[in-house]
């Protein structure tokens, strides 16, 4: 089978880029004291120099004290940390790449760090980090509003320092998701309510806030997961209708790509077709969409976490689906992370030399 469809072009508001492929967010704790280094710079460089179309960075804290759980991980905040954060998307463009940074809040979730503990306060819908599970305090209508404004922040940030798009991680239980989830949201003010379409105002107006800053011509992609960390089987829409009650929001208020993540991308998100997750966003709100899980290996990443190694993968089915025109584009997360080269030696049918991703990859920047 051809790759055709992962190799032709993508156009959007000014984005071109030459394939459909996109770097996913990796979080790397490679940023000692919140300060992108100039290794950071050089491997998301050696990826755009090889022919990676679009760059997600790994999430990026905005400007709340506890914004982040790791010390080492990035912040888009502070004169340090945007001149750095300069260099790499400088260091990106000029290795002929594009790139979006991943504007982060984690929320109620408990540090990766043995030692430390974030400066100030959890933020969270309602104090709890899963279901029944306290921790912290229910976020104040004005904490809500800072965090909103530190999100705009950050976003008219990353388009003065040239990035190319901007990405909210609204995915995977941390923040925004904990707004999203009725198992950790449970404020019967604006944010709250019993339906999805209620508990989606608090991302709704980030984006709004986020295309202010922004502007009207620069794209913002907004990343959503029916999966939680604290539960894998949570769903915050179970049928179409509610799909579209989550997502239509986020689309009129601003929202331009929706990246919707799976463990496995070819997993069909409702019964009776075999639509994964991003088709349907794509089929229920008219938008662009990008989809993730598993491409080009065997098995996934919350398996990786737990020390298994993946064989690479047939790219056939992802093929088929892209060709069919379910998704505009495709993230690929380890077999990029384990190889700087994934994408041209898939282009040039290099198969044998395609790596097997194992879990010491995680531990070092190349
Ligand atoms: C080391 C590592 C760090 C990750 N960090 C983030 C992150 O910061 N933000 C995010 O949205 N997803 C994060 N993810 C999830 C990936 O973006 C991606 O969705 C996942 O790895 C599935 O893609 P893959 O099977 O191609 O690896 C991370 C995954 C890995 C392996």
């Amino acid at each position: 089978m051809t790759l055709d469809a992962l190799f032709s072009p993508f156009s959007f508001k000014g984005l071109d880029l030459p394939n459909r492929i996109v770097m996913a967010p990796m979080t790397r704790s490679k940023s000692p004291g919140g300060v992108p280094t100039q290794a950071v710079a050089d491997y998301y460089a050696r990826r755009a120099a090889a022919q990676v179309g679009l760059i997600i960075s790994e999430g990026t804290g905005v400007e709340r004290a506890a914004s982040l759980n790791d010390p080492d991980i990035p912040r888009f905040w502070g004169e340090a940390e945007l001149a750095a954060w300069k260099t790499v998307i400088d260091s990106v463009h000029a290795a002929g790449g594009k790139m979006a940074p991943q504007l982060w809040h984690v929320g109620a979730v408990r540090t990766r760090h043995p030692t430390w503990t974030p400066p100030g306060g959890y933020d969270s819908p309602s104090g709890l980090s899963s279901p029944g599970h306290r921790f912290g305090e229910p976020m104040t209508d004005a904490e809500v509003a800072d965090t909103i404004a530190a999100f705009g922040r950050a976003a008219g940030d990353a388009r003065r320092l040239g990035f190319d798009a901007v990405e909210l991680h609204g995915a995977h239980g941390y923040l925004i998701d904990q707004f999203f989830w009725d198992g950790t949201n449970e404020r019967n003010d604006a944010f709250g309510g019993p339906s999805i379409g209620e508990r989606a105002r608090f991302a709704a107006e980030i984006i709004a806030e986020v295309r202010t800053a922004v502007g009207p011509d620069f794209p913002v992609i907004i990343r959503l997961s029916q999966w939680k960390q604290q539960d894998f089987a949570a769903r915050l829409a179970p049928t179409p209708a509610d799909m579209e009650a989550w997502l239509g929001p986020l689309v009129e208020a601003g929202a331009d790509i929706l990246h919707c993540s799976q463990r496995r991308f070819w997993e069909s998100e409702f019964e009776g077709s075999d639509l994964n997750f991003a088709g349907w966003a794509k089929k229920l709100t008219g938008a662009p969409t990008i989809t993730v899980g598993s491409v080009g290996l065997t098995g996934d990443f919350i398996a990786a976490y737990g020390g298994e190694g993946s064989k690479p993968a047939s790219l056939d089915e992802l093929e088929r689906r892209l060709g069919r025109g379910d998704f505009d584009l495709v993230a690929v997360g380890r077999a990029v992370l384990q190889d700087p080269l994934w994408a041209v030696k898939v282009k040039e049918g290099r198969r044998d030399e395609l790596m097997d991703f194992e879990r010491s990859a995680m531990a070092t920047l190349y």
